[in-house]
């Protein structure tokens, strides 16, 4: 465990120094002049892919700043999510070091260091080490790591365990039920949860283990899960992924340049309470199972319908390419709507649900697969809001979506996520202000 104050000035790496160039290991040249060598050896295409692959890597997002990293940020392509709980007999004194343990390891860790000074092999032999190794050698690869703060954590079956519950904010309320829910107790809620993304998988799975590690005694993971394949793009330079279904996703999503949009649907506001939520967001995260031996049975059309858009472009029944506005009032030759009024685009666009947006920043998984030979698989969906209310408004919108068919929603949990850290303090300071 770091231990460390928080207030201990992280040393920044330039970009595309890694852990192991940091502790002398590898020099940077070396690692320059292998890279040199293989994209001569593999041609022009090779060199535009180490090109892309090195930019990636190089990619280090600063933990502290007005809105935490990994909300706006370019999404990621691997993502290893957490909820914790904290531990029976823990204090406010605990969660407050604990928040601050963890802004300290995440500050480090994002800027491609180990989660302490002594790190993996610079402490005592004689003690475990604070950082457990696997991201050696390993760039910082975009990591980002987001908290966030659930329901329980304000108040767990009326005890109000950290003093905190009179800051609780209002909005900060358990998900409704929504139809079709068959949620597991154990993929759902939580205190506290930490959305880790990178663009190396390794380097995510090491910051959850970490933060893991550091929280014992005080925290432990409640539930966790692996995403792979982003389903949504956060900046216009981004294309547009694919989910499971074999669907563009994430075509109208908020983007991080649209400041009067992330300002209107996203940032909680100084008009908004509670106080220490200004430059925050709601997150809400949704496991959902995606049935695709069955999908994988439907004819294309049909899925075109179910989905409103197009498979191969991604662009709305009513014509167009994939950035068209859909028209909802277009209809075909024999009079039926172009966008089925059950397709999911048409109940999740905003012109159906008053004007409600959110940022979504979901992910592929895949968990194996189940004793009838099928896979386990499906969309991580995280969505950002200024109110956990313009999620209820399109989720409840969805209730009649020709999608339900094919998808089950497994998992749900809300959090409500603070503002950036500034350098010396911790996530979540306000709060305890
Ligand atoms: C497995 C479940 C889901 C799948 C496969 C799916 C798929 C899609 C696809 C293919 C699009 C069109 C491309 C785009 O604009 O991104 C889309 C749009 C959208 N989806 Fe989903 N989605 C799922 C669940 C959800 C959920 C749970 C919500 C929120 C409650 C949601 C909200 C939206 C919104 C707001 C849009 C944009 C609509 C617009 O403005 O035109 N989706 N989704």
């Amino acid at each position: 465990m770091p231990g460390a104050p928080v207030a201990e000035p992280v040393e920044a790496p330039a970009p595309g120094v890694s852990r192991r160039g940091l502790l002398g290991f590898v020099g940077a040249g070396a690692a320059g002049l292998a890279l040199g060598a293989s994209a001569g050896l593999a041609g022009g295409i090779a060199v535009g892919r180490a090109n892309a692959e090195a930019e990636a890597a190089a990619s280090v997002y600063d933990f502290y700043g007005t809105h935490q990293a990994g909300i706006t940020t370019p999404v990621q392509d691997h993502l290893h999510f957490a909820a914790f709980d904290m531990m029976a007999g823990s204090t406010r004194d605990d969660l407050i070091s604990l928040l601050q343990d963890w802004s300290y390891a995440a500050a480090r860790m994002t800027r491609g260091l180990e989660v302490s000074a002594s790190g993996a092999v610079g402490g005592s032999p004689e003690a475990p080490p604070d950082d457990t190794g696997e991201a050696l050698g390993l760039p910082a690869s975009g990591l980002t790591i987001t908290f966030g703060f659930g329901p329980t954590l304000f108040e767990a079956a009326g005890d109000d365990r950290f003093g905190i519950s009179a800051r609780r904010s209002p909005e900060l309320q358990d998900l409704p039920a929504f139809l079709g829910d068959d949620l597991d107790p154990l993929a759902s809620d939580g205190d506290l949860c930490i959305q880790v993304c990178a663009d190396d998988p390794q380097v995510a799975v090491h910051a959850v283990r970490n933060l893991s590690r550091i929280a014992f005694g005080r925290a432990r993971i409640r539930w966790s899960q692996l995403g792979f394949g982003r389903t949504s793009k956060t900046t216009a330079a981004q294309s547009t992924p694919r989910n499971l279904f074999g669907y563009k996703d994430g075509t109208a999503n908020i983007l991080s340049d649209d400041k009067p949009a992330l300002t209107d649907h996203v940032w909680v506001q100084e008009a908004d309470q509670p106080a220490w939520m200004v430059g925050g967001s709601y997150l809400v995260a949704r496991k959902i199972a995606q049935l695709i031996e069955s999908w994988d049975r439907v004819r294309l059309a049909e899925q075109n319908r179910i989905i409103g858009r197009s498979k191969g472009e991604g662009a709305p029944l009513s014509g167009g390419d994939e950035f068209t506005q859909p028209d909802f009032a277009k209809t075909d030759a024999a009079g039926a709507p172009s966008i089925d009024m059950a397709a999911h685009v048409r109940l999740a666009n905003p012109q159906h649900n008053g004007g409600a947006r959110m940022l979504r920043r979901g992910y592929n998984f895949v968990d194996g697969n189940n004793n009838l030979g099928r896979l386990d698989a499906g969309l991580f969906f995280l969505s950002y809001q200024r109110s956990p209310e313009q999620f209820v408004t399109v989720q409840r919108a969805l209730s009649t979506d020709a999608l339900n068919e094919y998808i089950r929603p497994v998992g749900s949990a809300i959090f409500a996520v603070p503002p950036g850290a500034t350098p010396g303090s911790y996530v979540g300071a306000g709060l305890f202000a």
